[in-house]
């Protein structure tokens, strides 16, 4: 099917260069396992699932018709002082996988509510034990908390805050994990730990007690993959320990399998007191975000609060929508049935050593990753971003996608995906890269 330039017209699409892409567009009209198919009936290898989320493959019937299944028989309650049972069910279902002590879950419709909703916990819990005055936020440089407004505050990525004015007040950075000596390191780099003492150096500058939370994504995932070093993440929790700093660990893309465990948290074995998930707990069939909070805070909370009285005063309209439920109840038990995150587990070691193996080409300066999720970057064209876009449309025309962060490639198959699909992911990386 061909579209005119009228076609195009009303939708201003999110992240995109609009008018480039309609001069090129790339148009998807089904998707299959870990295939895509354009509008032109091509098939696509999809080499970053989506965007981090169909870990269980495109369009799989059995969360389709447990969607539609749904909306036949209930489409929407409204979900403050209503429920259905479906949101009950697929919070026990969360709680069973997140660590121990995380046994409470909290709904939105994105990854980027979750973080907005884990900021608003943690303010909450301060105030509720009578440490309203912790209004500060620690994040890091290179992370992406997702597009509102105290997410793009927490991120540490130019772009996205540039135009958006001052953000939320409090908001100070650590700074990112890259170190220019682990270059091509696999896995978690030996060097580096100390890079945690940034938080430790800021609680000393600012007042322990004034900081609510520390935020971190355990694999800072959308700016290229970066692997925490050996013990940052401990070092972090002993940190946040000794000043009574929230711990939020931001599990959007590292949560249900992606890197081997079910959360990043299990992979480095460092449990925070607030987890954010969205992505993959629905296979993106349906949008859903989810907090899960430990039982100190959530008690803290829901204890300070007298008797009658809302407990929190959060929610959206769409919180636990009946149809996003089904589909996370369906999508985790795809991953039970099919052992999602122990097949991730027993692919990571071929997908690395693939992965790692185009570290001969010029082009690439660097390579990281961890389970099933590679980045790597590439030597910049006339201006940062301008080739990784290129290089983009030139896979997409070879026949795979893979989501770009400027010149930064991120690789993370669906969890289904076989030896031959990593294969192929990494000849056409390798022929396209050889195009230049
Ligand atoms: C770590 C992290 N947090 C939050 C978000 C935002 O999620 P969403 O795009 O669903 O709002 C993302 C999205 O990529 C993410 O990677």
């Amino acid at each position: 099917m061909k579209y005119d330039m009228e076609f195009f017209e009303h939708h201003w699409m999110p992240f995109t260069s609009n008018r480039d892409f309609k001069s090129d567009p790339r148009m998807v009209v089904r998707g299959e396992g870990v295939y895509l198919y354009s509008h032109e009936d091509e098939r696509i290898l999809d080499g970053s699932s989506g965007m981090f989320c169909c870990a269980a493959g495109h369009s799989r019937p059995e969360i389709a018709e447990a969607v539609y299944s749904q909306l036949k028989e209930l489409s929407y309650v409204a979900p403050f002082q209503l429920a259905q049972p479906l949101s009950f069910e697929l919070a026990r279902r969360i709680a069973a996988l997140t660590p121990a002590g995380l046994d409470h879950v909290f709904f939105g419709n994105s990854g980027s509510e979750a973080v907005e909703t884990a900021v608003k916990i943690a303010y909450a819990y301060h105030y509720a034990r009578g440490e309203g005055q912790r209004h500060r936020f620690v994040s890091r440089e290179r992370a992406y908390h997702g597009v509102n407004l105290a997410g793009v505050s927490l991120s540490g990525m130019m772009k996205n805050r540039q135009a958006f004015g001052p953000g939320l007040p409090g908001v100070v950075h650590m700074r990112h994990t890259w170190l220019p000596e682990n270059r091509f390191v696999k896995g978690q780099p030996e060097t580096g730990m100390e890079l945690a003492e940034d938080l430790e150096r800021l609680a000393q500058q600012l007042g322990p007690d004034t900081i609510a939370a520390c935020i971190v994504e355990p694999v800072a995932g959308s700016t290229g993959c970066l692997v925490p070093p050996k013990g940052y993440l401990d070092r972090l929790r002993e940190i946040c320990d000794g000043h009574g700093i929230v711990l939020i660990f931001d599990e959007v893309i590292c949560g249900f399998g992606r890197l081997g465990t079910a959360f990043g948290a299990d992979a480095f074995g460092v449990i925070p007191d607030i987890m954010t998930m969205a992505k993959a707990l629905t296979n993106a069939a349906q949008p859903m975000g989810a907090v899960a909070v430990s039982n100190k805070i959530h008690g803290m909370i829901t204890a300070s609060a007298v008797d009658g009285a809302i407990e929190l005063f959060h929610g959206y309209t769409c919180s636990a929508h009946p149809a996003a439920c089904a589909a996370g109840i369906a999508t985790l038990d795809i991953f039970e049935k099919e052992k999602l995150i122990e097949r991730a587990a027993d692919l990571s070691g071929y997908f690395l050593e693939q992965i790692f193996a185009l570290s001969d080409i010029a082009m690439i300066t660097d390579i990281r990753g961890y389970g099933l999720f590679a980045g790597f970057d590439l030597e910049p064209g006339e201006a940062p971003g301008v080739r990784g876009l290129d290089f983009q449309k030139r896979l997409y025309r070879n026949g795979l996608h893979l989501k770009m962060t400027g010149d930064a490639g991120l690789v993370a198959p669906p969890l289904i995906s076989e030896k031959r699909h990593i294969d192929r992911l990494c000849d056409i990386l390798r022929r396209t890269l050889a195009e230049y």
